[in-house]
């Protein structure tokens, strides 16, 4: 097999993740151009891969004029960007992976996939988590009818605290007017995406919402908090305190320090306190005025009379993602980040009843430090694979197949914020 030929558009942590998959295997993907409008990302991205400088181009129009040629665009441009970019890469034949959200509107969807329709090019989601071997698996036991036909999905997303502050706090999904997209399209379109893939046997048709911003307020500030961490009297008991999660601990560094325009690993210590004194990521949580709410929950009612609940809660104490299946015929229970799963059946045995229970371990199939599970790399492999002719994964579907759970989210915002139910025509 030649490897395939990769471009990214948008060379930020996302984008080198799937670019990522070059370097571990050269023998099926090749980066051959990178774009971005960072100058900073576009060198660093351009010199990992060796791009000549005649294949770097600072955003998508400047590519398109060079009419690079390749297999596929990778697009991890920023979620308010995907519209416009994806739109150009799809009128001009490009096959795409595109960063989820798809796009922040329904509108702006359908436009999308009719326009790939009529074009005949893939528009492939990066849905990871379809990919992981913990839902894979429970697609598999679902597709092969092993808990019969599904009433219920409970499924829960925990998100932990400091991942919740620094990324829709004080981040850059912090604002939904500013980003495009609101916590439940951002972080959550996985979770709606899960529960309508796992449940394609039939289509949603309801979806109720309720969610609100009730912690993170200024009401709830420990007592004399400042607007800056760095002269607040509560660092040394404050969870959020932003000295201690960024500059001792220094976790999501590569989210944090973006915004000081140079290559992470030439910015000083003295740079970053700097930084923390002037910037969204150095203010208290509390008082930083933001509109995403830190905790909702979605009902979605299906046309084969199944119903799933959805719920995100910020603030946790740890993260994880959890689900419950109950059909006609056992149980599918689980907690992904453990990856092991849970089937338990009643049966009829000898003239009685018989309760069973089953753990399947899928621990093993985890490698160290991956990402998302395993779900990052799951993907770019069948992607390839995907590229070279290759239909057989479950995980990996058409745009068609992809656009249920974005539905699901913009009308649950719908419903959330108008306070009633919103029917849906899949
Ligand atoms: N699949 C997942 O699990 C997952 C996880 C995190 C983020 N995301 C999504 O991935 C996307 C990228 O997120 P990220 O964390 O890598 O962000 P990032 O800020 O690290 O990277 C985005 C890059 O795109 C560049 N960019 C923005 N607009 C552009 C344009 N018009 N043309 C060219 N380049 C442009 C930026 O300069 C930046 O370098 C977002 O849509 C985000 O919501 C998905």
């Amino acid at each position: 097999m030649k490897p395939i030929k990769a471009a990214v558009l948008g060379c930020g942590d996302r984008g080198n993740v799937y670019a990522g998959y070059a370097l571990l295997h050269p023998e099926e993907m090749e980066i051959v151009a990178v774009a971005d409008i960072d100058a900073v990302a576009l060198k660093t991205t351009g010199d990992k891969y060796g791009i000549p400088d005649t294949l770097r181009f600072k955003d998508v129009d400047e590519f398109l004029a060079a009419d690079v040629k390749c297999d596929t665009v990778i697009n991890a441009t920023m979620d308010g960007a995907h519209y416009y970019t994806a739109k150009k890469l799809i009128e001009r034949g490009y096959d795409q992976l595109l960063e989820k959200p798809i796009v922040n509107n329904a509108e702006e969807l359908e436009e999308l996939k009719k326009l790939a329709e009529e074009k005949g090019v893939s528009l492939i989601v990066c849905h990871v988590l379809r990919y992981t071997p913990f839902y894979k698996y429970i697609k598999t036991l679902l597709n092969a009818g092993e808990i019969g036909r599904i009433f219920t999905m409970e499924m829960n997303e925990h998100v932990e605290l400091v991942h919740f502050a620094d990324s829709f706090i004080r981040g850059k999904w912090s604002d939904e007017k500013e980003c495009g997209s609101g916590l439940l399209l951002q972080k959550c379109s996985h979770d709606l995406d899960l529960m309508c893939w796992l449940n394609n046997f039939t289509k949603p048709k309801a979806v109720s919402s309720f969610g609100s911003r009730a912690y993170f307020l200024p009401e709830n500030a420990p007592e004399g908090a400042t607007e800056f961490c760095y002269n607040c009297p509560n660092g040394k008991t404050c969870l959020y305190c932003a000295q201690k999660i960024h500059l001792d601990l220094d976790w999501f560094y590569f989210q944090t320090w973006r915004g000081i325009g140079k290559p992470l690993d030439e910015i000083t210590r003295e740079e970053k306190e700097e930084f923390l004194k002037t910037s969204d990521y150095g203010r208290c949580v509390y008082t930083l005025r933001r509109d995403l709410v830190d905790r909702q929950t979605v009902s979605v009612a299906f046309k084969d009379g199944s119903v799933c609940l959805f719920t995100v809660v910020g603030g946790c104490s740890s993260g994880g993602r959890f689900i419950h299946i109950v059909g006609s015929k056992g149980e599918i229970s689980g907690k992904l980040e453990e990856n092991k799963i849970k089937i338990s059946r009643t049966v009829r045995k000898d003239g009685g009843f018989e309760k069973t229970t089953e753990i399947v371990d899928l621990s093993d199939k985890i490698p160290e430090n991956s990402k998302h599970s395993n779900g990052d790399m799951s993907l770019m492999r069948e992607y390839v694979r995907f590229l070279c002719g290759d239909r057989s994964s479950i995980s990996l579907t058409t745009i068609d197949d992809s656009v249920s759970g974005h539905m699901c989210v913009y009308a649950a915002e719908k419903s959330r914020k108008e306070g009633k139910t919103v029917e849906l025509e899949l």
